[in-house]
C-alpha cells in the first residue's frame, strides 16, 4: 500500500486542484502542478509511447475543466499553461522511469501477480512436466517476478528467482526457499553452466534485447542441462490477442513464432516445441 500512497496523494491533489474554481493567488500554479502531474502520470508506463498519452490527459482533463466550471474566466490563458505542463510531463517522466525494462511491472502489476502467486490452484502441469526438476537440481527462473511458477520448484536444492522490477521480487520474497536476484536477463550475474534448470515464462516478450537474454541462458546452463521457455504463440487468435492488449497497454513487448524461437539454439543437443491452444513451451537440451 506504501508505494500507491505517494501517486494517490498526487492525484487527490491534482483533482482538487483542477475542479477548483479561482480561489486565492495559489490556485493557478496548483493547477499547474496538476496539470503536469497528469501528464506525468499518464506517460510514466508507457516508455514507447512517452508523449501521447500526457499530451491527450492533459487536454482531456483541461476540457472538461472548462466543460464542468461553464468555461471560468482565464480559460484561454490556462490553455497556454495546459499546453506547457503537457510538454514538460512526458519529459519528466523519461527521465524518472525506470531503464532498462518495462515499468508496468512496477505498477499495479505486482499485486495482480502476486495475488497469483499465493493463490492455490494454477499448478503449471505442462513446464513441470517439460522441465523434470530434481531435487538435486539448480533451478533458475528468468523474469520470475512474483515467483508464480518458481515456488511449484521449490523441492530442488536451489531456487533462483530473477527479475529487474524489485516489486515483483517483493512478493517472491515471501516463500523461505525462493531466493530472489535483482538483474536483467541480458547480463545474468551468474557464472557460467551455474544451473542445471533453467526456465523463461511469459516474459520473453518483455525484454528489451531477446537474442542478448537467450544467449545468457545458454551461458549459465550446465552440460546435461535443460531450459524451457514458456511463451504465448502469437499465431492463435488469443496469442495475437494478448500481444495488442500489451501494445494498447504501452507494453514494449515483442512476440515470436515458435519456430523462430527454437531456431535461435543451434548448438544444442536436442529442441523441441510443445503447443496447446494458445501457448508454446520450446524445450533446450544442452549436450
Ligand atoms: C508477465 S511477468 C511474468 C512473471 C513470471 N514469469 C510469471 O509467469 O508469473 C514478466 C516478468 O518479466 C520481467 N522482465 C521484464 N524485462 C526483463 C528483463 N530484461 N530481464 C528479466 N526479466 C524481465 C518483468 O519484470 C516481469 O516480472
Amino acid at each position: 500500500m506504501k508505494r500507491y500512497a505517494l501517486p494517490l496523494l498526487a492525484g487527490l491533489l491534482a483533482g482538487a486542484a483542477l475542479f477548483s474554481p479561482d480561489a486565492g493567488a495559489l490556485t493557478p500554479w496548483l493547477r499547474w502542478a496538476g496539470y503536469l502531474l497528469a501528464a506525468w502520470g499518464a506517460s510514466w508506463p508507457a516508455p514507447r509511447l512517452q508523449w501521447a498519452p500526457g499530451f491527450w490527459a492533459v487536454f482531456a482533463l483541461w476540457a472538461v475543466r472548462a466543460w464542468w466550471l461553464h468555461n471560468p474566466p482565464g480559460a484561454a490563458a490556462e490553455a497556454w499553461w495546459a499546453l506547457l505542463a503537457a510538454g514538460l510531463g512526458p519529459v519528466l517522466a523519461y527521465f524518472t522511469t525506470a531503464r532498462g525494462y518495462d515499468p508496468h511491472f512496477d505498477l499495479v502489476v505486482p499485486w495482480v501477480y502476486g495475488h497469483l502467486a499465493r493463490r492455490q490452484g494454477t499448478r503449471p502441469h505442462t513446464l513441470l512436466r517439460l522441465a523434470q526438476v530434481q531435487p538435486a537440481h539448480r533451478v533458475l527462473d528468468v523474469g520470475g517476478g512474483a515467483g508464480r511458477t518458481a515456488r511449484y520448484m521449490e523441492h530442488a536444492r536451489q531456487v533462483v528467482v530473477l527479475d529487474p522490477s524489485p516489486f515483483m521480487l517483493a512478493e517472491a520474497r515471501r516463500r523461505e526457499r525462493l531466493q530472489p536476484v535483482r538483474g536483467f536477463a541480458e547480463r545474468l550475474p551468474f557464472p557460467a553452466a551455474a544451473f542445471d534448470r533453467v526456465v523463461i515464462v511469459d516474459a520473453l516478450h518483455h525484454m528489451r534485447d531477446q537474442q542478448a537474454a537467450l544467449a545468457e541462458v545458454w551461458r549459465v546452463l550446465a552440460p546435461g542441462g535443460r531450459f524451457v521457455l514458456e511463451e504465448p504463440n502469437p499465431q492463435h487468435p488469443v496469442g495475437r490477442a494478448i500481444a495488442w492488449g500489451e501494445r494498447l497497454l504501452g507494453m514494449p513487448s515483442r512476440f515470436h513464432t515458435p519456430e523462430h524461437l527454437a531456431a535461435q539454439f543451434p548448438h544444442a543437443r536436442r529442441v523441441h516445441i510443445e503447443k496447446d491452444a494458445w501457448r508454446a513451451w520450446i524445450v533446450v537440451e544442452k549436450a
